[in-house]
């Protein structure tokens, strides 16, 4: 069996609980980890750094799913709502440590920050963006919207990423190597994305 055909087996093996708890494990982790000083002297900094990390990591993770079946044949396809919704479940965590522990509720200074931070108006505008995207990830609405008009909505996917990078870029005091490779990585799968576009309106 080549390398191909074994991935495809192993990902027809796994089942999607098994992912969804290996990858909701460092939430509880990096939480330990914040309250018993294993993140350093800013923990609550950190912890909401790591969340909101790994989110994006998700994000370009469900991102290279397509790409992954069209140009290499690995069909990890069953993984990519999972994916989706671990992603938004990191924004969740990402979002509920900065109004709780880091802003504690302080609605004022929120929106003020939302409003005059550039950094905050794109976090919260891809945040937004996620939101319907989530609560379309379900057979039912699939179902309701259409396949075209599911598929069109969860587009934005490709916004989002953008916008996650380039808050990543931002929230840096310096231009930073890390959050430049995470914008290269979605500007390359965006390219793919349109290049299987092409394809597909050619053949059509
Ligand atoms: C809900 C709106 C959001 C708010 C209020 C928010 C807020 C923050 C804050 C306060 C920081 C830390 C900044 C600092 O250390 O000074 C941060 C970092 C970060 N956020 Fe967000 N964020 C939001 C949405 C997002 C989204 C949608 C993504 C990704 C898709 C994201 C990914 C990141 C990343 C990757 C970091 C930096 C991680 C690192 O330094 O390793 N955030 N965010």
């Amino acid at each position: 069996m080549d390398h191909v055909a074994r991935i495809n087996s192993l990902g027809r093996a796994v089942p999607t609980w098994a992912v969804y708890i290996h990858l909701l494990l460092p939430v509880p982790l990096y939480f330990y980890m914040a309250a018993t000083g294993g993140m350093g002297v800013e923990p609550i900094n950190a912890l909401e750094r790591k969340m909101g990390e790994i989110a994006l990591q998700l994000v370009i993770a469900g991102l290279c799913i397509t790409p992954l079946r069209r140009f290499a044949g690995i069909n990890l396809i069953r993984f990519r709502r999972t994916l989706g919704v671990l992603a938004f479940t990191y924004l969740c965590v990402h979002l509920v440590i900065w109004v709780l522990l880091d802003m504690s509720l302080r609605w004022d200074q929120m929106w003020a920050d939302i409003l005059k931070r550039p950094y905050i108006t794109i976090g919260m505008a891809a945040f937004v963006m996620a939101v319907p995207l989530a609560l379309t990830s379900n057979n039912l609405s699939i179902r309701k919207l259409g396949p075209l008009a599911w598929r069109r909505l969860h587009k934005l996917t490709y916004a989002i990423a953008v916008l996650g990078a380039v808050h990543f870029v931002m929230v840096q005091k310096v231009w930073e190597t890390e959050p430049l490779i995470y914008l290269v990585v979605i500007a390359v799968l965006l390219l793919l994305r349109l290049q299987l576009g092409q394809q597909g309106r050619a053949r059509a």
